[in-house]
């Protein structure tokens, strides 16, 4: 089949081909456009995200493309050895011990390590857009690009001076892998991919020669690590702060879009959370559902996989279709219709499931909450520009919005009837 994830109604729409997809009687599609096999069904996308001695993650960051020889020369020169999301056991039990031992993947210890820094960001964005009283703002440049990117730097222990540096490389890392850029584009971005590795290889050499005694995550690394290369090497503390700035940013980015985006879309959901801030975290996970910031990821065969009635050869990449999985109707009721009061959203893939599980599930919830509930409350009036039109930025696994044009009205607005659950459940 064809599936071209790069335009064309797929990337402003995505809904109506997961359906079909979902739809044809085979659990696995080979899209010869991509080169990829599609698995979209939940059963089938969540045993394939668990089960690591059947889908491995060494090809996840390698582009979806043939990279041209300019660019290959370049990102030849990026030794970052795999850690987390590229990494297959032995490697990647060891790595992950030490992410879990010095990142707070749970919601009580995001909130503990990181709930001061996630209120200062909010509450200082948010004054920003309440100082623009009246105005358009773009809240993907304002505030929901922003934010994420803010807050895993002060994690990070990285000064705020190197926020837009740091934001081009990451965006580009996200283009170069799993997007489509033209040969000069690829060379423009591997170079700044082979920068952004220097750097990161610098915070930590920078780090040892200071002594490392913060609180930040690079020296709390290189105290877990204790001088011990069994436990992890100073190039893998490298990869793993390479990979969080990353990770910590483009997808956190998304959710809030999307969740803005879901509820300024309808005033009456919007006023459902300005009435209702505890309607909040429903609100985030089915935003997680519906829209996740990742609908697709990549794993590679170790061996033949038979679905069904076909049979995946060993060593061919897959796109486990993530947004399709959360729209599987023999999981969830009515998979198609936005509705923050349904009881099974919790069962999305968005994270995903098993031995990689998103370790920033925790850090990025706390965000969406912290965001939309300052929002609601300091913004209660803010409204969708009526020319607004919803664009994303094409790409197989990263939905990204181009922007969400709103207005900032800090005013109760006085025509939106009060939401109630029965209201608040347009799709
Ligand atoms: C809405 C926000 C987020 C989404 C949708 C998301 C999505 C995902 C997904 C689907 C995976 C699974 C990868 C796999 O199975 O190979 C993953 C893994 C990962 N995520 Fe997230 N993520 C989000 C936020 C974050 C944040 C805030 C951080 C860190 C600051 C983070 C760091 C990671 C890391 C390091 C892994 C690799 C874990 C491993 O391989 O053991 N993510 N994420």
């Amino acid at each position: 089949m064809q599936l071209n994830p790069y335009s064309g109604a797929y990337l402003s729409d995505p809904a109506a081909t997961w359906r079909r997809i979902l739809d044809d009687p085979g659990r696995a599609l080979y899209a010869e456009d991509l080169g990829l096999w599609l698995i979209s069904r939940h059963a089938d996308v969540r045993r394939a995200l668990a089960d690591a001695t059947t889908f491995g993650n060494a090809l996840t960051l390698v582009p979806v493309y043939q990279v041209c020889p300019r660019a290959m020369s370049i990102v030849t020169q990026i030794d970052a050895p795999p850690t987390t999301a590229a990494a297959d056991p032995p490697v990647h039990p060891r790595t992950r011990r030490a992410l879990r031992a010095t990142f707070a993947n749970t919601a009580d210890r995001a909130e503990a390590e990181y709930g001061e820094i996630v209120r200062r960001r909010v509450d200082d964005l948010v004054s920003r857009l309440v100082a623009q009283q009246g105005r358009r703002v773009d809240l993907v440049s304002a505030f929901t690009t922003e934010l994420p990117l803010l807050v895993i730097l002060d994690i990070l222990g990285v000064p705020d001076g190197d926020v837009e540096e740091i934001r081009r490389w990451a965006d580009g890392q996200v283009a170069l892998v799993w997007g489509q850029p033209d040969p000069d584009e690829q060379v423009r971005l591997a170079q700044g991919l082979l920068d952004f590795w220097r750097y990161c290889q610098d915070l930590v050499r920078q780090r040892l020669d200071s002594g490392a005694d913060g609180t930040d995550f690079i020296s709390r690394a290189l105290a877990y690590r204790d001088d011990d290369d069994d436990v992890l090497t100073v190039p893998e503390v490298a990869s793993l702060a390479f990979n969080l700035l990353v990770a910590g940013h483009e997808t956190t980015a998304g959710l809030l879009a999307h969740a803005l985006d879901a509820a300024l879309s309808s005033p009456r959901r919007w006023r459902a959370l300005v009435d209702d801030p505890r309607s909040v975290p429903d609100f985030v996970t089915e935003t997680l559902r519906f829209a996740p910031a990742i609908d697709g990821w990549l794993r590679v065969t170790r061996r033949d996989v038979t679905l069904g009635e076909v049979t995946i050869p060993a060593g061919a990449r897959c796109l486990l279709m993530i947004g399709a999985a959360n729209r599987d109707p023999s999981v969830f009721d009515r998979p198609d219709r936005f509705d923050p009061h349904r009881t099974d959203a919790g069962d999305h893939l968005s994270f995903g499931h098993g031995p990689h599980f998103c370790i920033g599930a925790a850090l990025a919830r706390l965000e969406a909450d912290v965001a939309l509930t300052r929002l609601a409350a300091a913004i209660p009036g803010l409204s969708l520009s009526s020319d607004h039109r919803r664009s994303f930025a094409p790409n197989v696994s990263f939905r990204a919005h181009h922007s969400l044009v709103a207005t900032i009205d800090v005013r109760m607005p006085a025509d939106v009837p009060e939401a109630t659950p029965a209201t608040a459940q347009a799709a």
